[in-house]
């Protein structure tokens, strides 16, 4: 709880995290898989002003447009989607909704006021169906990890949850960002389920995220934090908001940053309790509810009772 309360005031430190929590930490730390070089500087206590400028003029959405080695060789450029992502809704969306799959969400009833917003997204396989009453039942956007795509577990062919919504795919690439290496040796091979699903549903908007992008947020985490963040990608959560704040006027996230109902439960849908889901282990993610907690321009009575941040998308930001 203490560090519940510490998160909701933004004064955390990886030493507050469980032993076990600190040892998976520490090990990252030193496996370093990825290849990570930081070459910024860390911690410039910036205001709030500040830091959505910087995220602005950093964090570029972007995804796979076909036009760079190996991809163009290989046809891409026709096998993406004609209109880019950042470009699907030119004149901004006004009120987005970005749904955490955390299990303190569960008796929320928020599902009302999740759907009031103009485009709501969810994460990975997170359900609606009977969870209606707290997570809400409009999906216009589902962020899924390459495992989705993967894993015959998911059923990603056939399962509903991936039909008649904007599918935002990605996986960690190496630092360097080298599209070769990452075509030879990706985390989990999404490219071939990719073409597949691009050549079935042609009419389906479906990207895949361009590395840059994802380790531009890591960089930007890391500027902007004291300790060494752990050298993966940030999680989809993050990743997620980012990109709703570059779609939309003004972006409502709820339960990244835990309510009065945290619990160890990882997922709203599933039966199964690690803190790592909420605190984090592989991705920083303390490290980004803290920049998160920076940004909010909510109330503190909807961080405690909702979990609810509130944040301007880089539409609304005057820089
Ligand atoms: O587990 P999954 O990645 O599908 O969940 C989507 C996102 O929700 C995570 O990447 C993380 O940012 C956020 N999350 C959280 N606390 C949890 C579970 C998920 O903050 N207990």
């Amino acid at each position: 709880r203490a560090l519940l309360y510490q998160l909701w005031k933004g004064n955390v430190s990886s030493r507050m995290l469980n032993p076990r929590l600190q040892k998976a930490m520490k090990a990252y730390l030193t496996a370093n898989k990825h290849g990570v070089r930081f070459r910024g500087r860390r911690a410039a206590a910036r205001s709030r002003a500040e830091l959505l400028c910087r995220l602005r003029s950093r964090a570029r959405l972007r995804t796979l447009d076909g036009t760079e080695a190996p991809f163009s060789a290989l046809g891409w450029r026709r096998l993406v989607p004609a209109v880019p992502l950042s470009q699907l809704h030119p004149r901004g969306l006004r009120s987005c909704a970005v749904v955490m799959s955390a299990g303190a969400i569960l008796n929320s009833s928020l599902g009302e006021e999740i759907d009031s917003h103009d485009a709501v997204l969810r994460f990975n396989s997170a359900p609606t169906r009977g969870y209606e009453k707290d997570v809400g039942n409009k999906t216009t956007v589902r962020i899924i990890n390459s495992q989705i795509l993967t894993n015959p577990n998911h059923h990603f062919i056939d399962s509903s949850l991936y039909k008649d919504v904007i599918l935002v795919a990605w996986d960690p690439a190496p630092y360097s960002s080298n599209l070769n290496l990452w075509y030879k040796k990706p985390d989990y091979n999404l490219f071939t389920p990719y073409i597949q699903h691009r050549q079935r549903n042609p009419n389906q908007p479906f990207y895949i995220l361009h590395p840059k992008f994802i380790w531009q947020l890591w960089d930007i985490i890391q500027e902007n934090t004291k300790e060494k963040i752990q050298p993966n990608p940030p999680s989809s959560g993050f990743i997620g908001i980012l990109i709703m704040m570059s779609m939309c006027r003004e972006v409502h996230v709820y339960e990244y940053i835990p309510s009065i109902r945290q619990t160890e439960l990882c997922h709203y849908h599933e039966l199964y309790y690690d803190a790592a889901c909420t605190l984090g282990a592989y991705h920083p993610l303390l490290y980004e509810k803290l920049l998160v907690q920076r940004l909010n321009t909510g109330s503190q009575g909807d961080l405690h009772h909702k979990g609810k941040v509130v944040l301007p998308g880089f539409r609304a930001v005057r820089c």
